[in-house]
């Protein structure tokens, strides 16, 4: 597969035709996005996956009625922890230590290095350190969905307390950051479809440092 074509053609979708994604691609974009790394490894956020089309009809005032809710066939909220516990810690000490079939002593010295960062940083710069690694996935997710061909919308612009209170995320520990809409474009519909795409010129982006004093 050529990728860079792929990610040539991917494009974040304004109009969708109202065609469902076929759940196998789905499950591969969800997997891609469950494999994305995340700093220490601690995953601080959740994926609600939306199929539904009444509750993705109920979303639509929440995200400021951007139709690619309703017309594509699935919408994925990343949604990261409010804070990190350190209960939340040491589940993720267990899963490790139960996976890699160590012992969970062994990890003390990593369990500490995370509890000693969680207690450094105020509540809302942890919100704020998940929704980077939340980030990293819904990037993830992007490049999957081009690749498995289907089309996808990146959204920031929804309210998240809105939505939040729709699903009832704050009951479950959780606050909406980012979307992704998944479905397939609607060319005719959508003027950005037959766009190019733009992006600032390489010489400047790169900046190549060749050495040091
Ligand atoms: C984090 C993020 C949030 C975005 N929010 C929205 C959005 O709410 N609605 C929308 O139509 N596009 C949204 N976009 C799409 C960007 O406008 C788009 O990715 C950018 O203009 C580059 O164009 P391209 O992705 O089509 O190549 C968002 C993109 C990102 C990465």
């Amino acid at each position: 597969m050529d990728y860079l074509k792929q990610l040539n053609w991917r494009y974040a979708t304004k109009r969708m035709n109202k065609k469902t994604v076929p759940q196998n691609k789905i499950d591969n974009i969800l997997e891609a996005i469950r494999l994305s790394p995340s700093s220490m490894g601690l995953q601080p956020y959740t994926v609600v996956v939306i199929e539904d089309e009444a509750v993705r009809a109920k979303m639509l005032p929440a995200i400021y009625n951007q139709p690619q809710i309703v017309e594509g066939s699935h919408v994925l909220v990343f949604a990261v922890w409010d804070g990190i516990t350190p209960e939340q810690v040491q589940t993720f000490i267990k899963q490790i230590a139960m996976e890699r079939e160590i012992p969970e002593k062994s990890l003390d010295g990593f369990k500490n290095m995370i509890l000693g960062f969680i207690s450094q940083k105020e509540k809302d710069d942890l919100i704020n350190w998940n929704a980077k690694q939340a980030y990293i996935a819904l990037g993830t997710g992007m490049v999957a969905a081009a690749l498995e061909e289907v089309d996808a919308t990146p959204m920031e612009g929804f309210d998240p307390q809105a939505l939040d209170q729709l699903l009832k995320l704050k009951e479950k520990g959780l606050k909406s950051v980012a979307i992704l809409a998944l479905g397939y474009r609607d060319s005719d519909e959508d003027k950005l479809a037959q766009l190019k795409k733009v992006r600032r010129p390489k010489e400047e982006f790169f900046l190549k440092i060749d050495s040091v004093n």
